[in-house]
This record gives C-alpha cells, structure tokens and sequence, in this order.
C-alpha cells in the first residue's frame, strides 16, 4: 500500500475574524480549531503531518508541540499553492499519497479523507478532491466539469464570471495528491489572477491540462465543509461538532434534557442511564458513571464522577474525584479533591484543593475545607472553615467551627483525632491536636493540646442584672426623643 502524508495549511492571517489570537488557534470545545483537522490525519494514520505556518508561527507552533506533528514555514502568504510549496521541504524522500487540508476547517469526519483516499487509491488518480453542493457557497471555490461530467478546474469565487459565479458545486478543501504529481506541479502555478496569489487550486486545471487522471468524491453532508473564516462561521462550526458528540451520548444512552443547550467536550465520557439537564457543560477528560443525575448549569472539568451520583444545579467541579453515591446539592464548587463513597455536600460547599473526604461524610452549607482530611462519618453540617487539617472518624464537628491555621506568617495544622465532639462557635488555634473522645464546649478556643476523654472549654463568667433593661426602657421615655447630631 502507498503511504500517506498529510499537509494542514495554517500559515494565513484570518482577517476576517478580526482577532489579535491567530484563526487556527481559536478554540471549539476547548480545542484550538486546528487540532480537528490533525486529528483527522491521526486517524487515518499518516506517517508523516506537516503543518505550515507563517503569520503567528510561534503560537500555533507552541499550541501543537505535543502533538506529533513536524512543521513547515510560509515567510510570507502567498497563497495557498504557496503554502504547500513551504511544505515540500518536510515530505524530503517521501514517495506516496499526499492529504492537504485546510487548517481551517474543523468538522472534516475521518471517513470523509477515508473514502476521498479509497477513490484515489482504487482509481489509480494523480488527484482526487471532495466536492459538495452548497445553495450559496459564498468564498468558496466553484467546481468545474466538461460535459462528459469530469471535474476541469477550480475557479476562485473572486475569479469566476457571472456563469460560473452562480454554480452550486464547490470545493470544501480536500485533496489527495499523488507526491511525484504534486511535486512536478507546484513550480508551475501562476499568480495570474484576482487575489494574485498562487491558488493550490489550479494544480486541478495543471493535472486535467495534463491528461492527468482527476478523481472527485461528492459530499452529501454540507457541515463537513463548514471553513472558519469568521465569528459566525466559528460559531456554526463549534454547534455542528456539538451537535455530533451530543448525537453520540444519546445514542449510547444517556438522556440529554436539551441538547442544543448541553456542551459536551470530545474527550469527556458519559455512562448508561445518566441525565443531564441543560446548560450543564462536560469539559476535558471528566469521566461521568452510569445513572448519575448532572443537573442544569453544572459546570465539570477533568473530574472523575462514579455511578449513581448526583451533582444539583449550578455547581461547579475541577480536578475533582468522586466515588459512587455522592450528592452534591446546589451552588457547591470542588477543586483538586478526592471523595469517597456517600459524602453529601452543600447546598453551597467550597472544597479546596487538597482535600480528601472520607465515606458517608456530611458537609452541609457554607462549609469551605482546604488541605482538608476528613475521616468516615464525619459531620460538618453548618458555616465551618477547616484549613490544613486531619480529622478523624465520626467526629461531630458543631456549627462555626474555625482552625485559626495562619498567623500571618505561617501555615499551621489541626489534628482532631476519633470520635470527638466539637460544640459550636469554637475555634482551633493551630497547631493544635484534639485528642481521640475529648469534647469541646461550645464557644471555646484551644490552643494547647486536649488530652483523650476530656472536657475542654473556655468560659468567662456569665453575668444577669435582674430587670436592668426595663430600668433603661424607662429613663428614655422621661427624656423624650434624643437629639439628631449633625447635618442631615
Ligand atoms: C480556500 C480555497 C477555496 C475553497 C475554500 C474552502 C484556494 C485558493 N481557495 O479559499 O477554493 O473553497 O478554501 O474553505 O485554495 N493559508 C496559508 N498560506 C497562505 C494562504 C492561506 O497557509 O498563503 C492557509 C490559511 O491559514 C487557511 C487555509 O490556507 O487555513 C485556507 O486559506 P483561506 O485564505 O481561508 O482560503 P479561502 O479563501 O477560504
Ligand atoms: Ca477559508
């Protein structure tokens, strides 16, 4: 079999997107939109992808350093013929088929370039193009045939006469090329036209000239073609993408409420029997079980969520791990933390990074951990602020609890062993250690370790004046109204 390698042209300006960032790197889904047509080469397993790039270099280079990809410089935009001209230095000693795509282009599927390449390689042509009709295909090329139906040329929209202007066939931007034909080619394109640029697109009018064998592959789905020349078009292409992977989850089985208002990034996976309301976006590598619930506006990027949980409107989740069976009710954020089977947060829980939440733990609103270890069974239900941490099982842990952990100098730890009773409004003045089955009463501050089974309490005498504030009632109403000091 003939190799294959693949040619991304991303060296333009994109100045009809009017941006500062270069158009390939626009992101859609939280892709930069060039990652989707290499992706498209990755699938098909090219051996060698050379991107060219030229106004922005250095940012679509930096984008894709990780990517496989080798590169190409167009110093300066001559077109796109131009471009691929750039690249030929790259396929140095290759021999075989050539993909050009546009770096532009972001909703090519991988068994489109399949097909277009199946065609080229069984009909042993020198190029083959994909080609669709489009009811207007503004900015696009327009497609060419003679009577016998064969494809002659690409005419640039700027350079078609009023006949050819209101063709309907146009060129999306796929091409295969046999190497040695391409090679052979490129050094006689002309800048003899409108935009006087070098045009990739009249290698079609070199190779028909040329008695050379011309393939095309008729699209049927215009959105492949969709090329991002503008916010509109980003905008169209990022629902179009949207709107496949959506198909892909509720194929599988996942109940999406409404999917036009879902965003689901391509890496995220989905499990059976899961719901997710509208407005809720899936980002990155999340993970989500089967049979969770992910209610409206939640927001979940690079978690890991186990079967059977439920994660309520408006929450927000980062790095996060879950075990299956937790609920997260409304409004809560978790960051960077790992939680065990069973712990029901909120409504209105901040996990901060670096907490680890044990089984059937209760964190209940206004809680905020950070660095927090929080053993099973454990309760925090109301307004606590748990900082640099260890507590242990089964602790009760009363409303308004503290760990003073910062001095204003340096970060301190807590340590509240076993089964310990903490009553409200207290305070821990780090570093501190409560030890295992000590109660605190309520409104105490400890700064000093508490020793295992003890009471630990701090009080000031409670003082009662029997009757003193019907005295107090009493001595204003005989002065009257008190006077208004000042301007008003
Ligand atoms: C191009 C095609 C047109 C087709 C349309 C499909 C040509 C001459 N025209 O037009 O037939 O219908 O795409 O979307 O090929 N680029 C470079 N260097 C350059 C110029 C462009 O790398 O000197 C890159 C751009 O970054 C872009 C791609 O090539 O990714 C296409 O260039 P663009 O200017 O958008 O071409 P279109 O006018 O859309
Ligand atoms: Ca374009």
């Amino acid at each position: 079999m003939k190799k294959l390698a693949v040619v991304v042209l991303a060296a333009g300006q994109g100045t009809r997107m009017k941006s500062d960032l270069a158009k390939v790197l626009h992101p859609i889904l939280g892709q930069p939109l060039i990652m989707y047509p290499i992706g498209t080469a990755l699938a098909l397993g090219a051996e060698r992808t050379v991107v060219v790039t030229g106004v922005q270099a250095e940012p679509v280079r930096a984008a894709l350093a990780k990517s496989g990809v080798v590169f190409a410089a167009q110093k300066e935009q001559r077109g796109t013929g131009h471009a691929v001209m750039a690249a030929l230095p790259a396929l140095k000693g290759f021999e075989g088929d050539v993909l050009v795509l546009y770096g532009d282009g972001p909703c090519w599927r991988p068994e489109t370039a399949e097909s277009l390449l199946a065609i080229h390689r069984r009909k042993k042509a020198d190029l083959s193009l994909v080609t669709v009709h489009l009811p207007q295909p503004s900015g696009f090329g327009r497609i060419i045939r003679d009577q016998r139906g064969r494809v002659t040329a690409i005419i640039e929209q700027k350079d078609c006469s009023p006949e050819q202007f209101d063709l309907t066939e146009s060129n999306p931007g796929m091409y295969v090329y046999d190497s040695k034909f391409l090679r052979a080619a490129l050094p006689r394109l002309k800048t003899d036209n409108a935009q006087q640029e070098y045009y990739l697109t009249d290698l079609v009018g070199i190779a028909v000239g040329d008695g050379r064998k011309v393939e095309s592959h008729l699209l049927e789905d215009r959105d492949e073609t969709i090329g991002v020349n503008s916010r509109e078009d980003l905008a169209h292409a990022a629902a179009v993408l949207r709107g496949r992977i959506n198909r892909r989850h509720l194929a599988a089985g996942v109940t999406l409420e409404d999917p036009g208002e879902i965003v689901i990034e391509p890496r995220a996976q989905i499990g059976r029997d899961t719901v997710i309301e509208a407005d809720a976006r899936l980002l990155g590598f999340t993970v989500i079980g089967a049979g969770c619930v992910i209610e409206a506006a939640a927001r979940i990027t690079d978690s890991v969520i186990g079967d059977g949980c439920r994660v309520d409107a408006g929450c927000r989740l980062d790095r996060a791990r879950l075990a299956p069976g937790v609920h997260i009710k409304q409004g809560c954020v978790l960051e960077d933390c790992e939680v065990e089977e069973g712990v029901e947060f909120g409504p209105m829980s901040r996990i901060r990074p670096g907490s680890v939440i044990g089984r059937d733990v209760k964190v209940g609103n206004f809680v905020e951990f950070k660095k927090a270890q929080i053993g099973p069974g454990t309760k925090v239900a109301h307004l606590s602020y748990i900082g640099d941490a260890e507590i242990g099982r089964n602790v009760n842990v009363g409303c308004g609890f503290i760990t003073c952990n910062y001095d204003g100098v340096v970060k301190s730890k807590t340590v509240v062993e076993d089964d310990v009773f903490i009553g409200s409004d207290s305070q821990a003045v780090a570093p501190v250690v409560i030890r295992r089955g000590a109660y605190i009463g309520s409104g105490s501050t400890i700064t000093r370790e508490i020793p295992a089974d003890s009471l630990a309490l701090t009080r000031s005498a409670l003082v009662v004046k029997e009757g003193w504030a019907t005295k107090k009632r009493a001595s204003k109403k005989a002065k009257g109204p008190g006077k208004v000091k000042g301007k008003r």
